[in-house]
């Protein structure tokens, strides 16, 4: 198998690859390395962990194991809710190198809004993080249209991206539509929805023509999209290899169009009691 090539995405001197491997959820260490390191041997380029997900090391370790050199490998991680004081912040991105044996990433992100601290210090902690050379660009992530515009009036450094929940199930429209106000790229989590768009009669239809997998599908649909990359998490071999082979076809505008009429569904699959903001309606 020779590893995809994968298009980058591009805002303010940064170059994600339109593909990311999504780490969390993950299973025990030894098979959590061995995925990772799967996913490099695939061509993935672009690894996506966090501090909350506890997969940092085995993303050190999956990076080192490859033989990949680092300067090709964009990571990013993120800083929980529970850590927006600007020292607190600061503590957690020095554990997350640590733990990785990075002495930077490539992306760090706000992981969640935190409401209970002035959005401008977590900022602050966030832009000291680049200037500081521990991360190359800086983004947020479940970031609403207010929230948006606030930080990107309020951050010192350029914001590079939004991750949002972002498929085939839900409209974003809207929020969509802000972050490009903002010159921010969209970054896709549960770009599968965690599964629940798979057996879509429309998705699978469209699959059949085409050769390919529904998730295949679903995942071009997304990318197909100027400035979305998508960071699809899975377990499967297969799967992950599946996943990022999605660049040798594409989708017709009225294939396009049929796939964007299921957002009127309005799914959302990350949506945890504890942290969720006042969501943008669709
Ligand atoms: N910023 C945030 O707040 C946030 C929130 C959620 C997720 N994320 C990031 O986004 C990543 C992906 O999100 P997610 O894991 O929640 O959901 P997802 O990628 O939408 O879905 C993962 C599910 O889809 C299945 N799957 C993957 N590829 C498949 C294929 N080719 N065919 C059939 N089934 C397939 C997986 O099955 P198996 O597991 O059985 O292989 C898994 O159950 C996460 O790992 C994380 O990095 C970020």
């Amino acid at each position: 198998m020779s590893p995809a090539s994968v298009p980058t995405i591009n805002a303010h001197g940064a170059a994600i690859p339109a593909v990311g491997y999504g780490t969390m959820l993950f299973p025990e260490p030894e098979r959590a390395v061995e995925l990772i390191l799967h996913a490099l041997e695939c061509g993935y380029r672009h690894i996506d962990t966090a501090r909350k997900y506890g997969t940092e090391q085995w993303v050190g370790e999956g990076i080192r194991a490859s033989g990949v050199p680092r300067e090709d490998i964009w990571v990013t991680t993120k800083v929980t809710e529970e850590n927006a004081q600007a020292d607190d912040f600061a503590r957690s991105v020095d554990t997350s190198l640590e733990t990785m044996g990075l002495d930077h990433v490539d992306l760090l992100l706000i992981h969640w809004p935190q409401p209970n601290v002035p959005l401008a210090e977590t900022l602050g902690a966030l832009a000291k993080a680049k200037r500081d050379g521990l991360a190359r660009n800086i983004g947020v992530s479940n970031f609403t249209i207010p929230l948006l515009d606030e930080a990107t009036a309020k951050c010192p450094e350029p914001l590079v991206t939004n991750q949002i929940e972002y498929h085939t199930y839900i409209n974003q429209d809207r929020l969509i539509a802000a972050c490009r106000k903002h010159g921010l790229l969209i970054t896709c989590h549960a770009p599968l929805a965690r599964g629940a768009m798979l057996d879509d009669p429309v998705i699978v239809e469209i699959a059949a023509a085409h050769n390919k997998t529904p998730a295949q599908v679903a995942l071009r649909w997304t990318v197909q999209q100027p400035g979305i990359g998508v960071v699809p998490r899975a377990l499967e071999f297969s799967e992950i290899e599946e996943n990022i082979a999605i660049f040798d076809f594409a989708l017709s505008d009225m294939e396009m169009g049929r796939i964007g009429q299921l957002k009127e569904r309005n799914l959302r699959v990350i949506d945890p009691e504890v942290r969720r903001p006042v969501w943008d309606e669709a």
